[in-house]
């Protein structure tokens, strides 16, 4: 290989000294113990570009958005509203009315079910999902399957947690109207060939939703590449703020969809005879927003879009299969979910100890892993256990922090046996 197609095939290592240094809380120590903090897919830590973008609004030029003729609301509005340019760009939205802010993604599934579920989900209808998916991605279809009187079919995972694509084909029918899945497992990192569970949904005249929450922060998001109908992702986990996320949808769909809440700001006029709506984004925007989240939003957007996504998921691959290679070697660990071009999630079980135990024990000595269902109990039971222990990789991860965590199970063999 030339030495330019080497620089063309392998993206730099990404500086994670540096990296490091621009998340404040990552020289926290715990019990006098370094942090290795290896939960970022429950919520990822944040840069100091998100933390100031806060801080300075509140310091600067905080008033309500959209309503005032006053400079700092309008300033306050400018920057909210950029934010919505950055999250076209960053998900390649074809407009950035499409790209709806939401508390998260839990509530841009939600929203979905109740607009677009309740106007075109009918008695009989069908709603696929996995066994793999985040309550998030059952519930809301439950509660719409329950009162439509429709039906939800499960697509099963195969023994490495991989979904069974052959029974997906059989699944959909010409009742199906809609599929909903994660682009990337929570709890056992599964990546989901979503380019092809779309392309058969659409054959089959349905809609597809992603929960895009575990591929955000990971690999680079194309709504417009992958045809998808809505992608739902939160900004926290992409190193943003809390209570802030997406829900994307094609444009044509959010403008027939109803209205969910009523309320401030997504309406056009109102008197007691009727009420008009205001457009697209605004109409699924009730009352005053997280106007600080949403500002400080672009600012982690910006941070990982700057690093590259070709290095982020390079960098991640190569933890995910340093931390895999090391569990698999081990005989008290045994791994879930070993399937093909995983996300960066490691999820194990011990015979000897709860993962709750191991999870303690971990703590001690500094290190922050998730133990537990993950809200995604019918994967455990897919798996006839309890729940795992989850170590999940971001950008500010090194091989060290591998390396910890393998200490760190020695003590549990300890103690354990
Ligand atoms: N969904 C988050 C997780 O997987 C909270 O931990």
């Amino acid at each position: 290989m030339t030495n330019a197609a080497k620089h063309i095939s392998t993206p730099a290592p990404l500086d994670v000294a540096a990296i490091k240094a621009d998340f404040p809380i990552l020289s926290e120590t715990v019990y006098g113990k370094p942090l290795t903090f290896l939960d970022s897919a429950a919520s990822a830590q944040k840069p100091l570009s998100v933390i100031n973008a806060e801080k300075e609004l509140f310091e600067h030029y905080y008033a309500n958005i959209h309503r005032g003729v006053y400079k700092f609301s309008q300033d306050a509005t400018e920057a909210y509203e950029e934010t919505r340019n950055t999250v076209q760009t960053f998900i390649n939205a074809h407009r950035s009315r499409e790209c709806i802010f939401v508390r998260g993604a839990t509530e841009g599934i939600n929203l979905v079910a109740q607009t677009w579920g309740r106007s075109n989900v009918s008695e009989g209808d069908e709603i696929i999902l996995s066994e793999l998916e985040h309550h998030s991605n059952i519930v809301p279809w439950q509660m719409l399957a329950e009162e439509k009187g429709a039906k939800i079919k499960v697509i099963p995972l195969l023994d490495d947690g991989s979904v069974d694509m052959e029974v997906y084909a059989s699944l959909l029918t010409e009742r199906t109207k809609l599929v909903a899945v994660a682009h990337i497992s929570n709890s056992i990192g599964t990546h989901l060939p979503v380019g092809e569970i779309i392309r058969m949904a659409h054959a089959a005249g349905a809609k597809v939703l992603l929960d895009g929450c575990q591929a955000a922060p990971h690999e680079a998001i194309d709504v417009q590449a992958l045809d998808v109908d809505f992608y739902a992702f939160s900004a926290h986990k992409v190193y943003g703020p809390t209570g802030i996320g997406v829900i994307y949808g094609k444009e044509e769909l959010l403008d027939a969809m109803p209205p969910w809440q009523g309320g401030g700001d997504m309406i056009s006029t109102v008197t007691f005879e009727k009420t008009t709506y205001n457009d697209l984004p605004h109409k699924f925007e009730a009352g005053t927003p997280n106007i600080s989240g949403g500002i400080a939003m672009k600012h982690a957007l910006d941070y990982v879009s700057a690093i590259g996504f070709d290095r982020i998921a390079a960098h991640e691959a190569d933890l995910r299969d340093y931390a895999s290679e090391q569990l698999v070697g081990s005989n008290s660990v045994r791994l879930i979910g070993t399937a093909e071009g995983k996300g960066a999630i490691i999820s194990f079980v011990m015979e000897s100890a709860h993962p709750h135990d191991i999870g303690t024990i971990l703590d001690r000595q500094g290190i922050a892993v998730r133990a537990g269902h993950h809200c995604a109990q019918p994967v455990m039971d897919r798996f006839g256990i309890p729940g795992t222990v989850r170590a999940s990789f971001g950008i500010y991860n090194d091989r060290s922090d591998v390396d910890r965590l393998i200490e760190g199970l020695k003590k549990v063999v300890d103690i354990f046996g």
